[in-house]
């Protein structure tokens, strides 16, 4: 099998589990306990959460850990809204992870407002639409760093400088870009940012969620007060732990995977008449290659591939049972006819360039 499904989720890194093995046996304390197992299981969890501050250039007590990237959302977008002194609107784009897009309707459906921003072809976001939807009112901007289904990079920084000076927190899902981009949140300018393991060699189900100081923030989960009353919930340290390590050890060269991205979409291109690509033509994720195939059947492509062992996906987040076409492709301007036929090939810096001209002869024979 030839796995191309790397922006749904990786396997964990034997590093990753090593580190994290300890917790789950010996040293299992409870980090809320006064007693030494427990102490040490607290030691672990706050050099756990210095590393993660060291990658995001924050303060340790600017990370919350969370129960993966759909909490770091759901908290990010319910938590600072509700907890804002401004007003209950929230405007996020159009091409948002649902977690993002159903956090905001679920506000708007709750006595908030909502400002959902068009995107253009590439799917990327105007700053200037930006600032003609914030209001005085504004909660919270929400905007992706980069898209799980077409790859493409917003101008993070660009937008958000235009909250920033209207004084409108700025949040961004960076689940997809960890690994690939700097995520200095000083850099970025932004006041919280979601993290997800398992797309980045941790496990599935933990997360993170920075939180600049001072930014007002009503937790999701009451209970105990963990996490410095932001999460509540008795600690999963070794999955911190594991975060952590996956961190730590992110050393992609990432431009080795640009240019056996850009090889990739050359070939398909060339030799694949009616293939289209989908998203931004350079800024989007380095290993993320997406293309839509008019006239043809999607799901046909993605099953014969399968057969032929390579494993990719619609890219599309649509609930099982459902032929719902993207949202995102919808929002880009594609017919529903044609978003239908999208395939998504994401790939780690592990592929080499013979699975990806494997994968490129497999699709040429499936769409032939
Ligand atoms: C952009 C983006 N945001 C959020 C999530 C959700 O993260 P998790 O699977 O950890 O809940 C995903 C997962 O696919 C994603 O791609």
């Amino acid at each position: 099998m030839i796995y191309l499904d790397a922006a749904a989720t990786s396997p964990v890194r034997r590093e990753v589990i090593e580190a994290m093995w300890p917790h789950l046996t010996g040293d299992f304390g409870n980090p809320s306990s006064h007693h030494e197992v427990g102490e040490s299981a607290r030691r672990a969890l706050d050099a756990a959460r210095a590393d993660v501050a060291r990658f995001l250039g924050c303060r340790p007590g600017e990370v919350v850990f969370t129960g993966g990237g759909t909490e770091a959302d759901n908290a990010a977008v319910k938590g600072i809204t509700a907890a804002s002194t401004r007003g209950r609107h929230v405007v996020v784009s159009a091409v948002e992870h649902p977690a993002v897009l159903e956090s905001a309707h679920h506000v708007a459906r709750t006595g908030g407002a909502l400002t959902v921003l068009p995107v253009d072809g590439a799917g990327r976001v105007d700053p200037a639409d930006l600032e003609q939807a914030l209001r005085d009112e504004t909660a919270l901007v929400s905007i992706q760093h980069a898209n799980n289904e077409v790859g493409t990079v917003q101008p993070v920084a660009d937008l958000a400088a235009v909250a920033a000076a209207r004084g409108v927190p700025f949040h961004t899902d960076a689940v997809q870009t960890a690994g690939w981009l700097d995520l200095d949140v000083g850099a970025l300018g932004v006041q919280a940012l979601s993290l997800s393991g398992h797309k980045l060699g941790a496990p599935k189900g933990i997360g993170v969620l920075y939180l600049a100081r001072r930014t007002p923030f009503e937790p999701l989960l009451h209970g105990g007060g963990q996490e410095s009353e932001r999460r509540s919930g008795t600690e999963n340290v070794a999955g911190a732990v594991g975060l952590a390590a996956a961190v730590r050890l992110l050393d992609v060269d990432t431009a080795s995977v640009v240019r056996r991205r850009d090889a990739f979409i050359e070939r398909v291109l060339a030799e694949v008449p009616v293939a289209r690509l989908t998203g931004h033509p350079t800024e989007r994720l380095p290993g993320s290659a997406s293309f839509v195939f008019p006239g043809r059947s999607g799901e046909s492509i993605l099953l014969d591939l399968e057969r032929r062992g390579i494993v990719c996906s619609s890219g599309s987040a649509c609930a099982a049972g459902s032929d719902e076409p993207s949202h995102v492709l919808i929002a880009m301007g594609l017919e529903p006819e044609v978003a239908q036929t999208a395939v998504r090939f994401s790939f780690g810096p592990h592929v080499t360039d013979d699975q990806l001209a494997e994968a490129v002869d497999a699709l040429v024979a499936s769409v032939a």
